[in-house]
């Protein structure tokens, strides 16, 4: 006789392995009808728009000089990013493997579906929620504090807007540093804090979204374009006033320094993997994906070193301000007229990172909703604009109820182990796939396997626990989300998608049966 409690786990185990074979994807996405528009250029533009963002023009300053929970790097943040640029390489490498090879909308979340079962994916799902929806959070609470700044260079403007009370303008939580909790109005004894204007920033970055994907890239263009001639602006006037001596002590608080910096800098390159979930409404995917990703983390990587070569040589280590580092720099050498031109170009970054991060947690969701681990309705495209307007409309609302709560750098934090976590099980799913399936077409292949792949674990994973053990806040948060995801798979994805599996069978049957019949 058969034990049932062995039956029991058995299945049990055997549903939560279950992979998805890469074709059945490719199928879908064939079915599902994502307008086909975008090309390489296209592609490192939303590469740029990702990386280029709250990282150079806000998170360099915490990089170089430290927090109260962790160290900087001193001017040897070059090196930092040097480490950064090549604990990123190779997952990119193995993203353009995936993305080519599985062109479909979904990014990580798939690829994990394809080589590690049904529960990893749900994991990886849910864990790059943090990489881009509470990245999300991060990029528009910093939007806000370089919209108050673009506010102060206009002495005409009323006061309301050069000074908004705290409670229109932070969480309740960073309020709280700056005022006391009576300085804040309450409703039946709930705080009110609403960061209004990061609110609104995310709520027209969704209305851009649906409108459709060519529209946004276009949006895209023109963000990347002034952020990017800010930028060179920075880098050509700020060389003027270099001064070497600057740059001694060059590793203030050696190795560790240097890692905690690379740590923190790692924010910079959020999102560049958000051009692989751009798979499936990208022409010729195979040739475009790869020069897309690799492309775009080597141009930005050469722009962040000589932001933090000039920006470290301009002024004394201990003068380099941590809310606007680059325009307070340029006011220390006697140029204010460049402080209003910064939070430009800033705006103009931080508003393309978010386009980027908001349409990669949008398309990640579509195609965890595509796989019964959502609700059906969250996989409802729009007739007209083609883009999936139920999940984006969705996604926002949470992201706003999300910016009611979360502080900017735990956020930022967050958003940073989630990444570091999907860059590491991709590297692996790389490694599974090519013992699992090697005779696989793979119009690109990661060079040198199984090393670059290994490579890219060592790196990603050793800075992720260099950090675990400094900042504290968000060391704590990063396991209790993972807690709550699994909570929520075996809660709901896990039952769901069995009810789905199950219609699914029904259909095929029906089918069966009808074609019979008609013979
Ligand atoms: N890389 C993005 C930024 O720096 C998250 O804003």
């Amino acid at each position: 006789m058969q034990n049932p409690i062995k039956n029991f786990i058995g299945k049990f185990v055997s549903n939560l392995l279950k992979k998805k074979n890469p074709d059945e994807f490719l199928e879908q996405s064939a079915k599902g009808g994502l307008k086909k528009t975008l090309n390489a250029f296209d592609l490192i533009i939303l590469g740029i728009s990702a990386i280029i963002g709250a990282g150079i023009f806000v998170m360099i300053g915490s990089a170089v000089i430290g927090t109260t929970e962790r160290v900087g790097a001193g001017p040897a943040l070059v090196i930092s990013i040097a480490i950064v640029a090549v604990a990123c390489v190779f997952p990119a490498l193995c993203y353009a493997e995936f993305a080519s090879m599985i062109p479909v909308s979904g990014s990580a979340y798939i690829y994990t579906f394809a080589t590690m079962g049904e529960f990893a994916a749900w994991m990886m799902g849910w864990v790059l929620m943090l990489e881009y929806a509470i990245g999300t959070i991060a990029v528009a609470s910093s939007w806000t504090g370089y919209l108050i700044k673009l506010f102060q260079g206009f002495p005409f403007l009323p006061e309301i807007m050069k000074n908004p009370p705290i409670w229109l303008t932070n969480d309740y939580q960073t309020a709280l540093l700056t005022t006391t909790d009576s300085a804040i109005p309450h409703f039946l004894g709930i705080p009110i804090c609403l960061n209004l204007p990061a609110m609104f920033i995310i709520t027209v970055i969704a209305c851009i979204l649906l409108k459709g994907m060519q529209e946004s890239a276009n949006f895209a263009k023109i963000m990347v374009f002034v952020k990017v001639a800010v930028i060179g602006l920075f880098i050509v006037v700020g060389a003027c006033y270099v001064r070497p001596e600057n740059w001694t002590p060059f590793a203030p608080f050696g190795v560790k320094g240097i890692l905690m910096g690379a740590f923190a800098i790692f924010y910079a390159y959020i999102g560049f993997d958000a051009i692989s979930t751009a798979a499936e409404e990208t022409k010729d995917p195979q040739k475009n994906l790869p020069i897309g990703l690799i492309g775009s983390l080597l141009i930005c990587s050469i722009i962040y070193a000589m932001v933090t070569f000039v920006l470290t040589g301009m002024m004394p280590m201990g003068q380099i301000d941590l809310a606007a580092p680059i325009a307070v720099a340029m006011s220390f050498v006697g140029q204010d007229w460049f402080a209003g031109a910064i939070s430009i170009g800033a705006l103009a970054g931080l508003t393309s990172v978010l386009l980027v991060l908001q349409y990669g947690t949008s398309r990640i969701l579509y195609a965890m909703a595509r796989d019964g681990f959502l609700p059906p309705v969250m996989k409802k495209i729009h007739p007209k604009f083609q883009t999936p307007w139920f999940i984006t409309i969705g996604s926002t609302i949470l992201m706003l109820l999300g910016s009611l709560f979360i502080n900017m750098q735990v956020a930022a934090e967050l958003a940073i182990f989630g990444t570091f976590t999907s860059f590491v099980i991709v590297c692996i799913g790389i490694l599974i796939l090519r013992k699992t399936e090697p005779d696989r077409p793979r119009p690109f292949k990661v060079p040198c396997c199984p090393w670059f792949p290994i490579i890219g674990i060592v790196f990603c994973s050793g800075l992720m626990f260099v950090a675990l053990r400094e900042v504290k806040t968000s060391a704590f948060l990063f396991p209790l989300w993972i807690v709550i995801g699994i909570a929520i798979y075996f809660l709901y994805g896990y039952q769901n998608n069995r009810k789905n599996e199950k219609l699914k069978l029904q259909m095929v049957e029906e089918t069966t049966t009808e074609e019979v019949t008609n013979k």
